[in-house]
């Protein structure tokens, strides 16, 4: 099964969108697909035909439990049927709920909870397709551990472009401490090539972010805002729209680039280094003026055995620490100033033997 997770902390660029029709468009090709929805809002699940709060069950039934509970191998009860070969694992309200109540708790294996439940369905499905709610909180970040591959849907407006830069920024760093090879691509979407602008942005984004860019472009159309309507994916009623054209283009582009051939240029800092792993980690905080890392790899030594890079970024300092480091999993934390902190932005994090907490680091 190939798992891709739909990301953009901005909303209204098309990931539901993008979710529910790049999931049709795989499923008229003959694959089995399930669409994940991620999102208390709950739209994949509107724009597929099923009312939340009509169903008795949702993902909430399958993630509010702790990894290595029976919970996982719910999934398949809580699953919906839109077609022979389009599944839905739906959501609901709730799902705000167990976001808080993850983030409150600092729950243990707290971002593997979608991990293990996809497992338990990875034999029936070719491709699992994950909508995300517009923020990288913890729901987010349980898609992005599950992935292998992110799709990032960018219309093509100079704000979008900015956030989005933030945003690869984070995926490459959460991919660096996870050890995984996510694939990061950018889906220009809401395209309009009627205007100058549209297109002198979308000239610029392909500039930008080069390789990471597909070829294929979303064109604005109606007739996607039609298909949410309806509760159906666009290529079940308008098989000659640009919606359907445009989304079979972009699964055909994915079924030609499968994940072992991008992993090589995936942006992850991470390269392969004799037998070890080269992994930068990077601390940014704009008051700190001396920044090291400490963990098992250095026998807690700060900054012994790392190489150590300042730069600035606008009034902030950016610190990034290259450590070379053969697969396994360690612990660290900073020291800023001298104080032993753990990283802010790694959810990963365990109780330190002297209090406080490690962060954990898996080289994979
Ligand atoms: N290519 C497109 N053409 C026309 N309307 C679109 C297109 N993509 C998305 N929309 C519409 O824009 C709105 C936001 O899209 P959506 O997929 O829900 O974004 P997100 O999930 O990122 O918030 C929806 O009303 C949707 O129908
Ligand atoms: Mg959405």
């Amino acid at each position: 099964m190939r798992t891709l997770a739909i990301v953009n902390q901005k909303g209204g660029c098309g990931k539901t969108t993008t979710a529910v029709n790049l999931a049709g468009a795989l499923a008229a090709d003959g694959h089995r697909v399930l669409v994940v929805d991620m999102d208390p809002q709950a739209h994949a699940t509107l724009a597929l035909g099923f009312d939340p709060e009509a169903l008795d069950e949702n993902l909430y039934e399958v993630l509010a439990e702790p990894v290595g509970s029976p919970a996982a191998g719910r999934l398949s009860d809580v699953l919906q049927r839109w077609s022979e070969g389009l599944h839905l694992a739906p959501s609901g309200i709730v799902l705000s709920a167990l976001e808080q109540k993850l983030t409150a708790e600092r729950a243990e294996r707290r971002t593997e909870r979608l991990e293990a439940a996809l497992a338990t369905v990875h034999q029936d499905y070719d491709y699992a397709v994950i909508d995300c709610p517009p923020n990288v909180g913890v729901l987010t970040f349980n898609a992005l551990r599950a992935a292998q591959e992110v799709i990032v849907p960018l219309e093509p407006s100079d704000f979008a472009i900015h956030g989005v830069q933030k945003l690869l920024e984070t995926v490459a760093l959460l991919s660096d401490r996870i050890g995984s090879d996510l694939s990061v691509r950018i889906l220009p979407t809401l395209y309009d090539g009627r205007t100058r602008y549209a297109r002198d942005t979308l000239a610029e984004i392909r500039e930008l972010f080069g390789n990471l860019c597909f070829d294929t472009v979303i064109r604005s159309n109606v007739k996607l805002r039609e298909a949410v309507r309806r509760g159906q994916p666009i290529c079940s009623f308008a098989r000659k729209a640009n919606g359907t054209l445009d989304y079979a283009a972009l699964a055909l582009e994915l079924s030609l680039a499968p994940p072992a051939e991008l992993a090589a240029d995936a942006t992850a800092n991470a390269a392969l280094v004799g037998g070890d792993r080269e992994i930068a980690m990077r601390y940014r905080d704009p008051g700190a003026t001396d920044v090291r890392i400490a963990g098992d790899f250095n026998g807690w030594v700060p900054d012994k055995d790392v190489q150590s890079l300042v730069q600035a970024e606008g009034s902030e300092r950016v610190w990034t620490k290259l450590l070379n480091l053969p697969p396994g999993t360690y612990h660290y934390r900073y020291v800023v100033d001298g104080e032993w902190r753990e990283d802010p932005d790694n959810p990963n994090a365990v109780p330190g033997p002297v209090g406080g907490r490690n962060s954990v680091l898996v080289v994979r």
